[in-house]
């Protein structure tokens, strides 16, 4: 991609930033904290946040479960959706990015409504259904891609007819195309793919999306 276009789609996200999503020092505080911590810049756009938000909140979603939460960010704008009643349980391999996130819910005074579980997520989803878990709502998976088939699959005995499962990270530079990609993560999102195309319980669609994370998108799913 000419790297001239990049840049434009990067001013037009910062353009409807600047527009509709207004000061937010809280959210600007998480990724201050997150990169002085180290953690990769692999968050959510405010756009999209913005979106998982609305998605969230005209779905009237009150049970959210998220796995891969690296330092929280995209958790606050689901914790936010929820409000006080609700309940995000979000799962993270990794203790320091863990950690990061416990802190960064506090500061954003919406850790009374999030349950940060360290694990491996393919163990904590099949802990949660072996508890009996109530179904959820919406479900977003932005882990690590190798493990997407996986992750679908755990998802749904989580889910409920209804449920909106939302998957990051489907397009990644249009390399999802490439079928003799040895890349784990083409070849796991490939596989999620194939695996929620030949199920008839999910009715699917991508939304492709460019601006500040670049080119990449969404896949969208609901449950039958
Ligand atoms: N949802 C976040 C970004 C998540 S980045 C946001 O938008 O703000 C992906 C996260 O998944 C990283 O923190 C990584 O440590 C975590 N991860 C990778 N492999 C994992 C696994 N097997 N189980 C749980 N989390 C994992
Ligand atoms: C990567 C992972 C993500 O979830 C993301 O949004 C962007 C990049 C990555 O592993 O490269
Ligand atoms: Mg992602």
């Amino acid at each position: 991609m000419p790297p001239e276009d990049d840049s434009r789609w990067r001013l037009t996200d910062e353009y409807f930033e600047r527009h509709l999503c207004g000061e937010d020092p809280a959210l600007r505080d998480v990724l201050a904290r997150n990169a002085a911590a180290g953690l990769p810049n692999h968050d959510v756009s405010t756009l999209q946040g913005s979106f998982l938000n609305l998605l969230a909140r005209a779905t009237g979603a009150q049970r959210i479960l998220e796995i891969g939460t690296l330092g929280g960010y995209s958790t606050i704008w689901f914790a936010r959706a929820v409000g006080a009643t609700g309940k995000v349980i979000t799962l993270e391999a990794n203790a320091h990015h863990a950690e990061t996130a416990r802190h960064n819910l506090q500061a954003a005074g919406v850790a009374d409504r999030v349950e940060v579980v360290h694990g491996p997520a393919l163990e904590s989803l099949s802990q949660l259904a072996l508890a009996n878990a109530p179904a959820f709502d919406l479900i977003f998976i932005d882990a690590d891609k190798p493990n997407n088939p996986g992750y679908l699959e755990r998802s749904l005995e989580l889910a409920r007819k209804g449920t909106l499962i939302i998957a990051d990270n489907v397009v990644r530079d249009g390399q999802v195309i490439e079928d003799g990609s040895t890349d784990p993560r083409v070849v796991g999102v490939r596989r999620f793919i194939d695996a929620v195309g030949q199920n008839p319980r999910l009715g699917a669609t991508v939304l492709q999306t460019v601006g500040a994370k670049g080119w990449d998108g969404f896949a969208m799913l609901l449950v039958d």
